[in-house]
Formats: structure tokens, sequence, C-alpha cells
């Protein structure tokens, strides 16, 4: 794969995976290892066996963490984890699709299994993983609300956001009707404040730690925590949202390969709506 933009997300320098061959730093040591496993690009050549992609084809995906990543003019994946890439989108675009809004896929539908109607609290949606949480929680009829920093109040409301929450000066708790889906991107305390707005058989889906499970057995809700994996059939339900004009990646900004150290300081130190995307080849 040729790859043409690759993103970066919070944390990922952190994970076992992205050092070891394992996810829970039990694995071989695999440095010099390359990050960024979301990458949009055009096929270069594929194995015999495989049919259905040609030369050329604009694909996109998520690369398995135990895997060198994108941030790098070649990359390989296996032809099953390709799918073809929004062509409403550009490549710099569809690079800051795949982790992120396969995560909030997979929390929502596979996870919490949302319904229309149902009631979302989503913590951190302005973030790469929380814009599309709410822009996918919001397009599959649920009624949102996020919590957000000062400055992203308006931001987050044009995602699909009903309700917009300032999480420096307003607490949630006092704002919302209980909910029926928690979906956790920020850790700290928001996770564990967020039982009591949690209905009866509701669901905490902690995204960047896990929830307590003894505290939803006790409250009788559940409490799931999950690592995104690769998966086709996801990103093109994906896909098809994007082209139906009802999911858009929010791009804070784009960077080029050689500036790859200043998109990972970014990530910690400063303030971004949506995904960092690094520019590569082309
Ligand atoms: N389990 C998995 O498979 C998986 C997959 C992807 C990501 N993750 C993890 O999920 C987390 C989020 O990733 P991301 O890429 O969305 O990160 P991100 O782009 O940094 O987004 C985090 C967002 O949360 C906001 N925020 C910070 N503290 C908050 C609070 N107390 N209340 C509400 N909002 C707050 C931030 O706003 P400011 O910019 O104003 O601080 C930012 O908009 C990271 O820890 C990442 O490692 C896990």
């Amino acid at each position: 794969m040729a790859v043409r933009a690759a993103s970066v997300t919070a944390g990922e320098l952190g994970w076992d995976a992205t050092w070891t061959d394992g996810f829970d730093g039990s694995g071989r040591d695999r440095t010099p290892t390359i990050p960024s496993h979301e990458f949009s690009g055009v096929v270069a050549d594929r194995g015999d066996a495989v049919t259905e992609w040609q030369r050329g084809d604009e694909v996109y995906g998520l690369i398995p963490f135990t895997r060198d990543g994108a941030a790098a003019e070649y990359v390989t994946l296996p032809a099953g984890l390709a799918a073809a890439k929004p062509p409403s989108l550009t490549h710099e675009q569809a690079a800051a699709v795949p982790l992120a809004a396969l995560t909030a896929w997979q929390a929502l539908v596979d996870h919490a299994h949302l319904r229309a109607g149902r009631r979302v609290l989503v913590h951190g949606g302005a973030g790469g993983v929380g814009s599309f949480v709410v822009q996918i929680a919001a397009a599959l009829g649920a009624d949102v609300a996020a919590t957000v920093g000062p400055d992203d109040l308006d931001f987050v409301r044009s995602l699909g956001a009903a309700t917009a929450i300032d999480h420096v000066h307003q607490r949630f708790e006092d704002l919302i009707d209980p909910v029926d889906v928690v979906v956790d991107l920020v850790g700290g305390p928001a996770p564990a404040r967020s039982w009591d707005v949690l209905a009866p058989g509701g669901v905490l889906v902690g995204i960047a730690a896990p929830p307590d499970p003894l505290e939803a057995e006790r409250r009788d809700v559940r409490a799931v925590f999950f690592v995104v994996r690769p998966d086709r059939t996801g990103l093109e339900s994906i896909t098809r949202l994007i082209e139906d004009g009802r999911l858009m990646p929010a791009v804070d900004r784009v960077l080029p390969l050689a500036e790859g150290r200043a998109a990972y300081e970014a990530l910690e130190r400063e303030h971004r709506r949506g995904k960092v995307v690094l520019r590569i080849g082309g």
C-alpha cells in the first residue's frame, strides 16, 4: 500500500502493542516500530492469492496494532482489512476515519447495542473519537449529550449533540436526565461520576480506561471496556454514512510526515477539534 495519509491517536505511544507484539506488554519487543494505524492510500501491489484489489485502487483502513503502522511511505496489511476509500473524501480526510470511527461504531453498535430514541452521554465529544461518537449516535437516532471544553460547545452541537455541556464550568449530573449509554473518552473522575446518571439497564462504555465492573454490578448496569479491532464490515457501514452525508471526519490539522513528532506533541499539549493527520507521499 502506498500511504497517502495517516492519523495519530492520543495515547498510542503508551500502548504496549505499539512496542511489542502483545497487548499486555508480555509479547516480543518489536522496536524499531512504526506508529499510526489508520491510513488512506493506494494499492501498490498485492499478494498472489489476493483477487479483490487492483493496483491503483484507493483504500483506507485500520491496521492491527501488533503490526507496523502507516506513518511511512508504504505499509503492508491483510487484504481483507482494507475497504474502498469513501469517494467523497480526500485521502487526508479519509485517514482520519478508520481507527476513530470504528472505535465509535463498536462502542455504540457492538457494545451498547444502541437503538433510535435512546439517550447517550459522551465525555470528550469534540476529540478525535468523540466527534465520531456524537455524529454516529445522532445518525442512529439517539438523543445525544456531550461534555466538552468551553470553546467546543458550538462545535459539538454542529456535530449533532442536542445538549452541550462545558466540563470546566458545569456539572453534567445537574443538567441531564438519566441516559441509557455513557461513552467515556476522558477517564479521570468522569466515569465514576457517570453511574448516577445511568438509567437502570444502561451501559457505561469506557474507551480511555476500564470502568469499575463491581460498581456496575452493584447498580444493575453494564460496564464495558474494549480495544478497537479492524473490521471491514463496520468500516463499510461507516463509509455509507459518509457517502449519505450523515458523517464527516473532523480534521484539526494536517502535517507532513517529516513533522510526525510535532503531530504527536500536539496530541499531548494543544487544544484540538478532531484528528491530527500526517500527509505522506503523493
Ligand atoms: N480503547 C480503544 O480501542 C481506544 C481507541 C481510540 C482511542 N482510545 C483512547 O481514547 C481516548 C480519547 O482518544 P481521542 O483520540 O478522542 O483523544 P482526543 O482527540 O485527545 O480527545 C479528547 C477530548 O476530550 C476533551 N476532554 C479532556 N478532558 C475532558 C473532560 N474532563 N470532560 C470532557 N472532555 C474532556 C479534550 O478537550 P481539550 O482538547 O480541551 O482538552 C478533547 O477534545 C484516549 O485516551 C485514547 O488513547 C482508546
